[in-house]
């Protein structure tokens, strides 16, 4: 695999036909910034296209998944377009042809939830920490999760997920269809490795096929949702109501709503 990754906070090795892509950047609980999802977005794009990689591995260091999207770039750089790092990446993770398996720990916030209804086998840990804090940052979903959280976990619960915006546990994750396993934190990786192992020796253009069959049905309507969402998204980072909530996080204090209509 020739893929270098141009930063430290996105490392790529590729051993046994594994691409492990490790989101690091421990510091801010591997928030991500538009660097990061540059070079995600080119490690999963370059991983199509060799055909030594197989498999693709995802994993945050520092015992966390990732906080999602960086709250620093959202209020000074938010991305200006559909070409933004962050639409490449989501174009990139929902349109890859090989498998992907993720392994969870600790917190996966935003982005770090919705990437992984992109995946295809999702490892997590007991102590994994799931939240979709788009209402609550005056956001709205992203990543085509208006339309595939419903579809997994019925209206009811993805409304309750992605309305009250509320952290939820692995056993929570595994009961709406997120997550594959709920393991001890210290087998997560383990586990993780031993399906991409798993994955990595079958025929690799059946497996190929047979996860661009399993995902033909919704392919369009993914791309499109994801559209959608991203020109609400751009337009309400630069709401009052997410400048609020941004302001809020950045110093440290709780957002205050009540002046909006
Ligand atoms: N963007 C930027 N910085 C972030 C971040 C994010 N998404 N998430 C965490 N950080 C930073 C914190 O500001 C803090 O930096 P500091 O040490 O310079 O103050 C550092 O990472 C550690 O985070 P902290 O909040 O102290 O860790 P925690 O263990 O108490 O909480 C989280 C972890 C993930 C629950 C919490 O950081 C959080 O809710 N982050 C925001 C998540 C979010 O809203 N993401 C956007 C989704 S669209």
């Amino acid at each position: 695999m020739n893929f270098v990754s141009p930063t430290p906070a996105i490392q790529c090795d590729c051993r046994e036909h594994i691409l492990r892509i490790t989101i690091n950047r421990p510091e801010k609980m591997n928030a991500l910034t538009a660097a990061m999802y540059d070079a995600f977005a080119n490690a999963i794009l370059a991983a199509d296209g060799d055909p030594e990689v197989r498999v693709i591995l995802i994993e945050g260091a520092g015992g966390c998944f990732t906080s999602g999207n960086d709250l620093h770039d959202f209020a000074t750089s938010p991305p200006a377009g559909e070409e933004s790092p962050v639409f490449r990446f989501l174009q990139a993770i929902s349109g890859a042809q090989k498998p992907i398996v993720a392994a969870v720990l600790g917190p996966a916030v935003g982005v770090g939830t919705t990437m992984l209804l992109h995946c295809d086998l999702v490892c997590a840990g007991e102590r994994a920490r799931f939240e979709l804090p788009f209402v609550n940052l005056g956001l709205c979903p992203e990543a085509a999760a208006s339309l595939l959280l419903p579809q997994l976990a019925g209206h009811q619960r993805a409304a309750e997920l992605l309305l009250l915006g509320e952290p939820f546990g692995a056993d929570r994750a595994q009961e709406i269809g997120l997550v594959n396993a709920v393991l001890p934190d210290g087998e997560v990786l383990q586990q993780a490795y031993a399906l991409a192992r798993k994955l990595a020796q079958k025929p690799p253009a059946s497996v190929r096929l047979s996860k661009s069959l399993l995902k033909r049905g919704g392919q369009r309507a993914v791309a499109e949702t994801i559209a959608e969402e991203g020109r609400h998204f751009l337009q309400r980072l630069s709401s009052p109501e997410a400048q609020e909530a941004f302001a809020a996080f950045l110093e440290k204090r709780r957002p205050d709503f009540s002046g909006f209509a």
